[in-house]
């Protein structure tokens, strides 16, 4: 147990001689004096990520006071928070974290944690019609503190009204209970709907902040006159100047396509991120065919639309393209999509309360057909039609199918969809699975991967079995709870969705600490990604002490419910959100850590500790449009796969296949040819696409769609990303910001990376691109009697209004008006190993704490009563048995990653290869270096790797 200590005397104790420069010494006493930020009471007081100037010169001396007076967050500027260079310059001294390196890392981490608070506390807004309660209250109790709602009942048309309660209080129960429900039901017990298929999506702003084209109110007629539209400014220009990768020989390229035979030769140049890799592009689809989707069954509504290749703006004037542009762009006008399901379209009510008018939801609606719940889906189904597609072992029911294909492959591959099975035409040669849509060979891969983990799990289930029949497997029948489940009496249906339950967990614990630790590569978002699975306090006490002060300063010790919502979300910084609640004690109730000494009363007759460790903070819990908006991570995947073979050579790249001919049945194709263990090295070894502009594949912007009957039989994908943000009104770029409680821009040279020298090449690169984003979102005059917003004021408290700080009259860059996907892309000022951008992040802060928070499976039900004792520990160690990994990767002891270990077990073949990888998502062939370095350099073994060399 940490002694408690206070910050103050703790700094003043640094005075001693731990490394502290004398002039920052005063700085750090300053802001410790001052004492801790307040939360804001309202969102025009937010943090804003920006801190005072004493504050910034203690966490990271005069670099980050320097950078204070840009828009971007100042915690990437403290020491220790990028690589080796970043540290503050001497010894640290034994109080690592009163060293100045110490006390970088650990203010990051707070500032991190306020903006979470603040996340928490600001951005919430349901569609359900469950938005009124949240601001006015229910019945003495505050909104926020709300966590039942009438709108999360089962309807009567539910095949299980009856088994809920009917009309009475709906309480799921027994069977419905026990494990991940088909359609979502359920996993909130006492809100059987949340989370379902068919639920509306959220929001994450101000609801009337959204749908800025329709110009309902003079807030937004302000901030962008009449210059937006469905096709304005228009996405496929957009595109093809914004986003086209420029290829230095085309023809090798040939747009995607490569060269024929998968000539090694070919060669689309595209921008790299050193520090991840493919394998994390494709990581990443399949967490979205799990979380959400817009589209059902792979398709929209029936009505088609234009895509754009219509107009641009000339000398400020939009004016239609003539031939010559339209060739010149290589843009289609013929393109057309279907247009988007909108769910609610007609006016939504409106309330007042505190003198303030509300929007009950947003002016449209869509649906999530998947569930929400982190559970799967994509896997094992979402609704009947998917399951139906999923295809169980007949000889042992508790396991998926796997059909060995391939000689020497003992694993097995998923069978391909057959003729009765419900699919769509362009499914047809796919592997049968939950969500067929947009598959590619990354989908391809980690769908067999994971049936192959499914499998290996029941494998060691049987084996327990055999070995100990009688013994108590852990598993209980909330139907007939005081019933003892031996191992042998598991029935194979109760093995299948035990074995479901692992599988989600696992993945789940792999997106938090194996796949964005290395999106976010850095020490303060390793630290902060692993408090949110194993808790913050063990390794940062002093941010953990603060944290306290703030929250109790904030919200107090009190029995108010609302301000107790507030704090639940702090304090569950220090158990970690997975496996709150799953521990029940007579002295803490509900926010234990797991403590052997004390006697556990967690029992599952009790539904308040069945349902007791989630929390939704007043708001029902579904994805926002805006998450869907920052997942648009096309640029991630390349457009040719370097195809490395094994057993020959791993260094070698033997064939540059494109990724358009390793989609939809090609990809099942490509992966029976080519293997498992092979795949997994030629992407575990290629760099991914890095965010930006000018980054996306080439086979996207050409992608054929033979379901639709256009002229062109194609579709650009990333201008139909703008197009459906604009369908689904999510705000354009800086209100976004301001929304997100981020500073806004005021011009597009805010966009240039203030910390690269002045006549460096990058800085060259960026300065052109922003050049073509005026070109394409223009200027206009500036109006300052308009104000444009209500989410923030300027720093001095006056209304933000259409100048931006600029002078009256003049001529200003219409930043207001860029699309959240190209701004996000736009932004080349990023903290250190973030493949995406701080905007994208945000969202993430927010959004990935809230689908642990909300899933009972991942709190309080986190427990051998669901899992087994097998599956329980099998999560916890990940595998059979708990190991750690060599040495002290980036300082730290750690257990080898959870991917890596499943990668292991499914691929045996790659454990020599495997061995040296610390993170399966970093480069294979990647010299780590000492402390989150991001250079492209082969680690021992690997010198000839081809990839080194260019
Ligand atoms: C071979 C690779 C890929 C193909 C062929 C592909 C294709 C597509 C297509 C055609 C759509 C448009 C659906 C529509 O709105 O009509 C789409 C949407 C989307 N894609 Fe991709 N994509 C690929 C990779 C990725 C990757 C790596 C990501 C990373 C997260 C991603 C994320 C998304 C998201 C978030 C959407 C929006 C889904 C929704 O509206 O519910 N895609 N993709």
């Amino acid at each position: 147990m940490v002694a408690r200590v206070s910050i103050v005397s703790l700094i003043l104790l640094v005075a001693g001689g731990c490394g502290v420069q004398q002039p920052e010494l005063a700085d750090c006493t300053a802001y410790v004096a001052g004492g801790f930020r307040k939360i804001a009471e309202d969102r025009s007081q937010r943090f804003l990520g920006k801190v005072q100037e004493d504050t910034a010169r203690c966490r990271g001396g005069e670099k980050a006071v320097a950078l204070r007076g840009t828009p971007w967050t100042d915690w990437q500027n403290y020491w220790a928070t990028a690589d080796d260079s970043s540290k503050a310059p001497g010894p640290s001294g034994d109080h690592v974290h009163l060293s100045p390196n110490g006390r970088g890392i650990d203010g990051a981490l707070l500032d991190l944690e306020y903006q979470r608070i603040e996340l928490i506390k600001f951005n919430l807004f349901d569609n359900n019609g469950t938005y009124e309660q949240y601001v006015r209250g229910r019945a003495g109790a505050d909104g926020p503190a709300l966590k039942v709602w009438e709108q999360m009942r089962l309807a009567k048309s539910n095949p299980y009204y009856a088994a809920v309660g009917g009309d009475g209080p709906q309480l799921c129960r027994g069977e419905l209970i026990r494990a991940r429900t088909l359609t979502g039901i359920c996993n909130d017990i006492r809100n059987p709907l949340m989370g379902s298929n068919g639920q509306l999506f959220a929001r994450n702003v101000e609801l009337d902040a959204t749908f800025p084209e329709l110009g309902n109110n003079e807030l937004v007629k302000n901030r962008h006159g009449d210059r937006l539209g469905l096709q304005n400014p228009d996405p496929q220009v957009i595109s093809r100047k914004l986003f086209t990768r420029i290829q230095s020989a085309p023809e090798k390229c040939n747009e995607g396509l490569g060269l024929p035979g998968n000539s090694p030769q070919a060669s689309c140049d595209y921008k790299k991120a050193p520090f991840f890799n493919v394998l994390a592009a494709f990581w990443i689809q399949f967490m979205t065919h799990d979380w959400f989707s817009h589209l059902d069954e792979g398709h929209n509504d029936t009505q088609l639309m234009s895509t754009g290749c219509a107009a641009q703006l000339d000398g400020g004037v939009e004016k239609p393209l003539t031939p010559e542009q339209v060739k010149q762009l290589n843009c289609r006008p013929e393109d057309r999509i279907d247009k988007g399901y909108v769910a609610a379209g007609a006016q939504p009510a409106t309330f007042s309360y505190g003198g303030k008018d509300y929007l009950s939801r947003a002016p449209k609606t869509t649906e999530n057909k998947n569930t929400a719940w982190w559970d799967a889906s994509q896997l094992y189904g979402f609704d009947d039609i998917s399951r139906r597609r999923v295809k169980r072992d007949p000889k042992d029911p508790a396991k998926l199918l796997l059909l060995t294909e391939r000689a020497g492959d003992a694993g097995g591959y998923l069978p391909v969809l057959q003729a009765s099975d419900p699919m769509n035409p362009q499914w047809v040669g796919q592997e049968a699975t939950a969500f067929p849509d947009n598959w590619s060979i990354g989908m391809s891969f980690y769908h067999n991967v994971f049936a192959r983990e499914h499998n290996l799990f029941v494998d060691a289930f049987r084996k327990q079995t055999a070995a100990t029949p009688d013994q108590d497997s852990g598993l209980r029948n909330p139907a007939n709870p005081d019933r003892v489940i031996r191992y042998k009496d598991v029935s194979a249906d109760e093995l299948f969705e035990a074995a479901r339950l692992v599988v989600s967990a696992q993945i789940a614990k792999i997106h938090t600490t194996e796949w964005t630790p290395q999106l976010l590569y850095d020490e303060p978002l390793d630290l902060g990604m692993n408090a949110n699975w194993y808790g913050l306090l063990k390794d940062s006490p002093l941010v953990a002490e603060a944290l306290e002060k703030v929250v109790v300063n904030n919200f107090g010790k009190s029995p108010d419910a609302k301000r107790a919502t507030q704090w639940y979300s702090v304090f569950a910084s220090g158990p970690g959100i997975f496996g709150l609640g799953n521990h029940v004690y007579a002295d803490d109730p509900v926010f234990a850590r797991f403590d052997p000494k004390k006697k556990d009363l967690w029992d599952i007759k009790n539904p308040d500790h069945v349902n007791g460790g989630v929390n939704h903070f007043g708001s029902p819990f579904n994805f926002p449009e805006e998450f869907v908006t920052v997942y648009r991570l096309h640029p991630l995947v390349p457009d040719l796969i370097e195809f490395r073979d094994l057993k020959r050579d791993a260094n070698g790249i033997r064939a540059k296949i494109p990724v358009v001919e390793t989609a939809r049945g090609k990809a099942t194709q490509a992966m029976h040819e080519g293997g498992l263990a092979n795949w997994a090295l030629s992407m575990g070894r290629q760099r991914l696409g890095l965010l930006t502009l000018q980054n996306d594949p080439l086979f996207l912007q050409n992608l054929p769609m033979p379901r639709l009957s256009s002229g062109s039989g194609k579709i650009d994908v990333v201008a139909l990303d703008i197009i459906r943000d604009r369908e689904r009104g999510v705000p354009r770029f800086n209100e976004f910001r301001r929304q997100y409680g981020l500073k806004p821009l005021r011009s597009f040279d805010d966009f240039i990376d203030p910390r690269l020298p002045k006549d460096s090449p990058e800085r060259a690169e960026q300065q052109k691109l922003i050049g073509i984003l005026r070109e394409v979102y223009g200027q206009h005059r500036c109006d300052a009697s308009k104000v444009i917003t209500k989410a923030q004021r300027n720093d001095d408290g006056t209304a933000i209004n259409d100048c931006l700080g600029h002078t009256n009259g003049t001529m200003v860059d219409n930043i207001e008006d860029v699309d959240v996907v190209v701004g996000m892309l736009a932004e080349f000022a990023r903290p250190h190993g973030f493949a995406i951008s701080e905007t994208q992040f945000q969202v993430f802060i927010l959004n990935a704490s809230r689908r642990l928070f909300s899933d009972r499976f991942f709190t309080s039900s986190f427990r051998p009563e669901f899992y087994t004792q097998l599956g329980f520990d099998w999560v916890n160690n990940n595998g059979p048995e708990k190991m750690m990994e060599k040495g002290r990767p980036n300082g730290h002891e750690i257990e080898v990653m959870p991917l890596k270990r499943v990668l292991v077990r499914t691929i045996p073949e790659l454990a020599d290869e495997l061995a040296p990888v610390i993170n399966a998502f970093d480069p294979w062939a990647r010299d780590r270096g000492e402390y989150y370095s991001l250079q492209w350099k082969p680690r021992k073994g690997a010198e000839s790797d081809e990839a080194f060399k260019r």
